[in-house]
């Protein structure tokens, strides 16, 4: 790695207040990084006491955490020095003051810890521009068009899903190939499916299969009608009593049911298009639940048996659709993604079944760290994107890696925006 694109990420568009900060290579036949930093403050707790995510709370959350995230993705990175820049102060505080208006605890931080750093030394910011929770959204993408403003570093507007694509295509480095400015740091090599390729993306917000036949180039071929897989496990958690976020809890309890036990619905199992359905299965639990409430059979291993057929009828599903695609797109490899990815049923059974449906395809499956929401994924996306100097989309424009230096005048969040947007 000789000249280096240096990239500080950030992703707050659900409960996770994330940064990294990684240092590309130029050279696009190789693509690789070394990630000196990736801090991931979780909200979890604070939202599982309201069985799910509280919007406003996330915001207030964020806005808590940022300066402090940053100051450890900076410090880890052997990229924080202390300086006073008192004189520019005074300069930069009305513009500051406007950037975040809406984010008055985050202002007060921003002033007193980020005027009183040198300016890093990064070539780009990039931050998660949507899909997701509009309040949480904005506290980011505020944060990073202020740091955008305060150190002059050009803005790229990152689709939180490709993100979860991108990061399944690390693999990570041996250690020999390590010059790591702290022991954190982990080199990866970033690979190049073969198109076309299927991504199945399955979060708490997202049930979906993309189709990319060239790089960049996505086109959602099916996606759920209703609630999405996450929030199926997280709707059937609660049914249960168990805590939130239900997907773990779930695959905890599963792992000792009989998967067997109830036969619960596969909807649109049978339908000729590639859409999903998961509102009707939780419904379908709900009932079973009641019904054994009623006559006090609900037990600790009942339970286990609910978790565990509940969880196979959603492999099931995202297992068949998944082969069905593959069979209609003639994709050549394929890419698993989003929170959901972390189950361990659902990845075992994607492999098994599609090498032995085609044998060819090469699977990529994110690492089970890296499933989660976090910051490095966004790193990803936008290392690709600059690498290959492809347009980065925000404020309703597209715009060039040159363009985007005066990005934070216009950037938005779109709580809403579709992959490959
Ligand atoms: O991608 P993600 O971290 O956040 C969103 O972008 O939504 O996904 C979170 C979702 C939650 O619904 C959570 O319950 C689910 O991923 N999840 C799981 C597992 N771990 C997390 N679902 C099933 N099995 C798991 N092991
Ligand atoms: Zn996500």
């Amino acid at each position: 790695m000789n000249k280096l694109l240096r990239i500080l990420a950030i992703e707050t568009s659900c409960d996770e207040t994330a940064i990294a900060i990684i240092d590309g290579g130029e050279d696009k036949k190789h693509p690789r990084f070394l990630a000196r930093s990736s801090i991931v403050s979780s909200q979890v707790a604070i939202h599982a006491q309201w069985g799910g995510v509280v919007p406003n709370i996330a915001k207030r959350e964020h806005q808590k955490n940022l300066v402090p995230v940053l100051l450890q993705a900076l410090q880890e990175a052997g990229l924080l020095k202390k300086e006073k820049r008192a004189q520019s102060l005074a300069k930069l505080t009305d513009d500051l003051a406007h950037i975040l208006s809406r984010e008055d605890e985050l202002l007060q931080e921003f002033k007193n810890f980020l005027l009183s750093i040198s300016v890093p030394d990064i070539d780009a910011i990039a931050v998660t521009q949507g899909p997701g929770l509009e309040p949480a959204l904005w506290v980011g993408v505020n944060f990073a068009r202020a740091l955008s403003y305060v150190w002059a570093k050009p803005l790229v507007g990152i689709n939180h899903m490709e993100g979860h694509v991108a990061v399944a295509l690390l693999l990570k480095e041996s250690e020999k190939n390590l010059r790591s400015p702290s022991p954190q740091a982990t080199s990866y090599k970033l690979q190049v499916p073969s198109y076309p390729t299927l991504a199945l993306l399955v979060s708490g917000g997202h049930t979906e299969l993309v189709l990319i036949k060239k790089p960049f180039q996505y086109n959602v071929i099916g996606e759920t009608r209703d609630d999405a897989a996450g929030e199926a496990f997280d709707k059937v958690a609660k049914i249960l009593g168990l805590s939130y976020p239900g997907g773990p809890e779930i695959s905890r309890l599963a792992q000792k049911g009989d998967a067997k036990a109830f036969a619960f619905p596969r909807p649109m199992i049978s339908s000729p298009n590639l859409d999903f359905s998961f509102s009707g299965l939780k419904t379908s639990v709900l009932y079973s639940v009641q019904k054994l409430k009623e006559k006090k059979l609900l037990t600790a291993k009942m339970k286990r048996d609910i978790a565990a057929s509940f969880q196979e009828a959603v492999v099931d599903t995202l297992v068949r659709k998944t082969l069905k695609a593959i069979q209609i797109t003639k994709a050549e490899s394929f890419i698993l993604g989003g929170g959901v990815a972390a189950n361990t049923t659902l990845r075992e059974r994607l492999e098994k079944t599609i090498s032995e449906a085609n044998p060819k395809i090469k699977i990529y499956l994110p690492a089970s760290s890296l499933t989660g929401d976090n910051a490095l994924m966004i790193a990803t996306a936008a290392y690709a994107k600059l690498l290959n100097n492809k347009p980065a989309r925000a404020g309703g424009k597209i715009l060039t890696q040159k363009s985007a230096k005066t990005l934070w005048k216009t950037m938005r969040p779109e709580a809403n925006m579709r992959i490959g947007e």
